[in-house]
């Protein structure tokens, strides 16, 4: 009879390894809550892109009389391409990262906004553009109380006053273009979070 009862305490031991197996698959295969997050960011940074594209009003041709213009918007994030970057990415450390540059750029179009005012220049796109940006913060705020991450704050820059038409335009064409290789980033480090998640493809 304790050859039997071996057997049935190796068949007990058997089943409850295989229920904790499929517990420990059962894990994986639940999608974290910030899938429904970078879901939202994605189509909110094409449409973030598409305002930036309108900053300005300037043809592809027009545009080349202003690739030798100086760059001088130094407050702006640096914002690293590199491969090694995209292979070490975490997932707390790229959030709070976008939500800094969320917010810098938010200043930087808002104050845009205001030296085209001032210039009568016409600010839909500059307007679009921030609140597409706060949009986008408004959800990271979220994510990062999600993972019970720190939020960063931001200091304000110190930009420059406005006072030509022309001024204002070679500002529109180098935030625009900032803008937008900020987009770029932002769905290429946005996609690789939803790896490192595991969210389900769509
Ligand atoms: C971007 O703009 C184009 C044309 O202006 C439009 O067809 C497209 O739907 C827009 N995309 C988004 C995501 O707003
Ligand atoms: C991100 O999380 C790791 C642990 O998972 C922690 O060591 C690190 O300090 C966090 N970084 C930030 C910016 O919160
Ligand atoms: C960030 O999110 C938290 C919780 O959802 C909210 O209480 C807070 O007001 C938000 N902060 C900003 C700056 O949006
Ligand atoms: C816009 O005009 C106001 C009032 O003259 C001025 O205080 C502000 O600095 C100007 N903004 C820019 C960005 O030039």
């Amino acid at each position: 009879s304790a050859v039997i009862n071996d057997s049935a305490s190796f068949l007990l031991h058997l089943l409850l390894l295989a229920e904790l197996l499929v517990h420990s698959s059962g894990r994986h295969a639940h999608i974290s809550p910030l899938c429904g997050m970078f879901g939202s960011m994605i189509p909110q940074v094409d449409r973030l892109m598409n305002s930036s594209k309108q900053l300005h009003d300037l043809t592809t041709e027009e545009l080349l009389n202003f690739a030798a213009v100086e760059h001088r918007l130094h407050s702006l994030p640096h914002i690293q391409y590199t491969a090694a970057y995209f292979s070490s990415l975490k997932v707390n450390e790229s959030l709070s990262q976008l939500y800094s540059y969320s917010q810098s750029f938010k200043l930087h179009v808002d104050w845009l906004k205001t030296a085209k005012e001032n210039v009568s220049l016409p600010v839909q796109a500059a307007e679009s553009s921030s609140i597409h940006l706060q949009q986008i913060s408004n959800l990271i705020n979220a994510s990062l109380h999600q993972i019970s991450a720190d939020v960063p704050q931001s200091t304000p820059p110190s930009l420059p006053d406005v006072s030509t038409a022309f001024d204002a335009l070679k500002f529109s064409v180098e935030l625009s273009g900032r803008l937008e290789a900020f987009c770029s980033w932002s769905k290429r480090v946005l996609r690789h979070l939803q790896r490192l998640s595991h969210c389900p493809k769509h």
